[in-house]
């Protein structure tokens, strides 16, 4: 990590000078959306430029190490005590005058998707009962699911899909990659020995004992959700933890300067990756 050559003398993050060094980004929970100059974290690591880290625990940076933090879709994951945790670590590691970016599903928005498709489909508007079924999954799919993909992924890979647009629109366009896997249908040996075939064995051999094994061990696995934030209680957080000039965002709006050239929000058509979110920022103070 580059050694500070000259400290912050102004207040504004956007605009403090870094002297000689570069700056330096982390980005924590990263999952395959990574800028290789930067610091990237993951439970799990695929590339040489992502360290591997239980997040639920201490990172190995010093305090003060890091002028921006960022995290997308990482803090539902934890149950309220770990996440709160989590980002008091994260705005530990800030320097003063650092921006935390934090990026989650933005429970508000659901709620509201929700409300106006319940409304319409009350009413029997045409086309409302499918959004007001994605609507739902978006809700608590992710939270109460025990199988991984869920009742999202079973929608998403129905041979048509009769709101793709809907969906597209307030689940990002990453649904539509999804919505375009094919499913392939495995047979005869190959079923057998395939994953779904083992469990089916052992749930002949256990019974109902696997069954809770299988559930129990899914939901310790990190895809579910465990908590979900709006702009009130992300605000509080942030405030929590010591952070100022706390301010809701748009996906393609940050503090930090030159945020957008690393494509975590928006691709280089200005889509935003997961347009169901909020984003707040918020900085270290001196
Ligand atoms: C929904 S993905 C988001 C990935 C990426 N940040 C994005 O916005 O596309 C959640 C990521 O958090 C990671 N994650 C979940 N629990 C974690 C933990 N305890 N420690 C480190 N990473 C974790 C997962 O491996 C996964 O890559």
């Amino acid at each position: 990590m580059a050694t500070i050559l000259e400290p912050h003398t102004q207040h504004d993050a956007a605009t403090a000078p870094l002297g000689n060094r570069t700056a330096e980004c982390l980005n924590l929970g990263c999952g395959s959306r990574f800028v290789p100059s930067w610091t990237n974290v993951d439970i799990r690591s695929r590339s040489p430029h992502v360290i591997a880290h239980d997040l639920r625990r201490p990172l190995p940076f010093p305090d003060a190490s890091f002028d921006f933090v960022y995290t997308s879709h990482v803090l539902e994951h934890f149950d309220r005590d770990d996440g709160e945790t989590f980002l008091h670590e994260a705005a530990r590691m800030l320097r003063p005058g650092g921006i935390l970016r934090v990026v989650v599903p933005d429970v508000e928005q659901l709620a509201r998707v929700y409300l106006d498709a319940l409304q319409r489909a009350d009413e029997g508007q045409p086309g409302a009962d499918a959004d007001y079924q994605w609507s739902l999954l978006m809700l608590f799919d992710q939270m109460l699911r025990d199988r991984s993909g869920g009742a999202m992924g079973d929608y998403l890979r129905q041979a048509h899909v009769p709101n793709r647009d809907f969906v597209v629109a307030t689940s990002g366009t990453e649904t539509e990659s999804l919505m375009d896997r094919q499913v392939k249908q495995r047979r005869g040996l190959r079923r057998l020995f395939s994953r779904g075939g083992r469990e089916r064995l052992w749930r002949r051999l256990f019974g109902s004992r696997f069954e809770a094994y299988r559930a129990g061990r899914f939901r310790q696995g990190g895809e579910i959700h465990r908590w979900m934030y709006d702009r009130y209680s992300l605000r509080q957080l942030f405030e929590r933890c010591g952070l100022g000039e706390v301010r809701r965002c748009a996906a393609a709006e940050s503090r930090w300067p030159g945020f957008h050239e690393a494509g975590l929000d928006i691709d280089s058509e200005g889509r935003v990756y997961k347009p169901e979110s909020i984003y707040m920022e918020g900085v270290q103070p001196y």
